[in-house]
């Protein structure tokens, strides 16, 4: 299956979400940020895509679309090869407006959507977020929350799985194997939209 991850805010964990689900799931990706480091990190598994091309070719493996914190005349495109458009953002009245554009720009393209709130203090913001996006779209929109989390930022710093980090063991281990399995969930509830 394709995945693209956008959100035309900066800073969501789009990019942390396509680290992880390249480096512990044997995805592809293909970076379409000219600011990302992505295909730096990852140079056997990601692609960089010049800003400059119009289009991108269907990859032949299973892929994640990095979008960067802003439009492109890719992303169609890109939506078009994939089963889910994975839409992380940080639940807080600041944040939301952003990211109903691109949801509502999106929203027409018929594939199936997954809401990331990342990082969020309370509880009560994702169901305030929730209700906005349903009421601007229409329909029930599915949530998957991931929390703040050292384990992941920890996982992004040392450049690998944070499944990996789990298996390490030592006083931190409780901590990674956490974020660990929230990781692992994310990938099962993103297969649950393989071949949909
Ligand atoms: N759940 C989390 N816990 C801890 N740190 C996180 C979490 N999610 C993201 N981060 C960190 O927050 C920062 C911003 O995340 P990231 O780069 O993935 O955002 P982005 O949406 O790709 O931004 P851009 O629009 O600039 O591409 C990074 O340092 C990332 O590692
Ligand atoms: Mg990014």
């Amino acid at each position: 299956m394709n995945i693209t991850i956008v959100n035309f805010k900066g800073g969501v964990g789009k990019s942390m979400i396509a680290h992880q689900l390249i480096s512990g799931y044997g995805f592809n990706g293909y970076e379409i940020d000219p600011y990302g480091s992505l295909s730096d990190r990852l140079p056997e598994s990601v692609l960089r895509v010049d800003i400059q091309e119009k289009k991108i070719e269907e990859p032949k493996k299973e892929t994640i679309f990095d979008f960067g914190g802003f439009d492109d005349v890719k992303l169609d495109q890109a939506i078009s090869y994939s089963d889910l458009i994975v839409i992380p953002f940080i639940p807080t009245l600041e944040t939301i407006q952003g990211t109903v554009d691109t949801l509502v720009r999106v929203a027409s393209a018929n594939k199936p959507i997954l809401m990331v709130p990342n990082m969020s203090q309370k509880e009560n913001d994702i169901n305030d977020a929730k209700f906005v996006f349903e009421e601007t779209l229409g329909f029930e929109i599915e949530m998957f929350p991931i929390p703040m989390s050292v384990a992941l930022q920890t996982a992004i710093n040392e450049n690998c799985a944070v499944g990996d980090l789990s298996k390490q063991g030592g006083i931190k281990a409780y901590a990674y194997k956490k974020s660990s399995k929230i990781i692992d969930d994310l990938h099962a509830k993103i297969r649950e939209y393989e071949n949909l």
